[in-house]
């Protein structure tokens, strides 16, 4: 039997290095020969998820995913209509950075600023973390409702 990758991404639309076309078309050729199971794609606009889904729909082959920065503390993809386009078509969302690099654990906080390389960024000082410490309450609060952590609670808020 022909070892089958379950899901193979293209990690950017670097169109510089190749055309949407070609690059997925030969993607659709992998899933037709059976080497591929599903097709996804990362860090896509909306109009670039309706290409990509254009190609494949032409070759009767489905775009599984794309997979994004999302999280409470990042919501951009909703605001540019990633994840309404990505609904529209049937395209699932997967989430990368979902604790917001470790901040949405609410391990770091004002009295506990992180010592690694995470202090050089900004939403990791002091100023940062005061911004997001109403949120993080909150997650902490609904935890103790229900014996979750804090990234429990934010994670079950990206699962829809
Ligand atoms: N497709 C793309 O373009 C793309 C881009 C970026 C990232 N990614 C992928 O996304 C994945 C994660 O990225 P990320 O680091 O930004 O993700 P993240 O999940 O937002 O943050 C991960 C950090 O959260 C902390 N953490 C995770 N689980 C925890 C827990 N249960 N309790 C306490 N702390 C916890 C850890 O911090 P500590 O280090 O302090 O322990 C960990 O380093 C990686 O696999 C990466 O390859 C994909």
């Amino acid at each position: 039997m022909v070892p089958k990758v379950t899901l193979y991404k293209v990690h950017w639309p670097f169109t510089f290095l190749m055309s949407q076309e070609t690059l997925l078309n030969a993607f659709a050729d992998e899933v037709k020969q059976g080497r591929i199971e599903s097709i996804g794609v990362n860090n896509y606009s909306a109009e670039e998820i309706h290409q990509a889904h254009a190609i494949l729909e032409k070759r009767g082959v489905i775009l599984a995913t794309n997979q994004v920065r999302y999280s409470l503390l990042f919501r951009q993809v909703e605001a540019k209509g990633i994840v309404d386009t990505a609904r529209q078509l049937g395209v699932t969302i997967l989430a990368y950075s979902s604790l917001a690099q470790g901040l949405l654990t609410g391990k770091y906080m004002v009295e506990k600023v992180p010592t690694g390389p995470r202090k050089f960024d900004p939403r990791f000082q002091k100023s940062g973390l005061e911004k997001i410490a109403p949120v993080l309450a909150l997650l902490r609060q609904i935890g103790e409702k229900y014996g979750k952590t804090t990234a429990q609670v934010a994670l079950n808020w990206l699962v829809v």
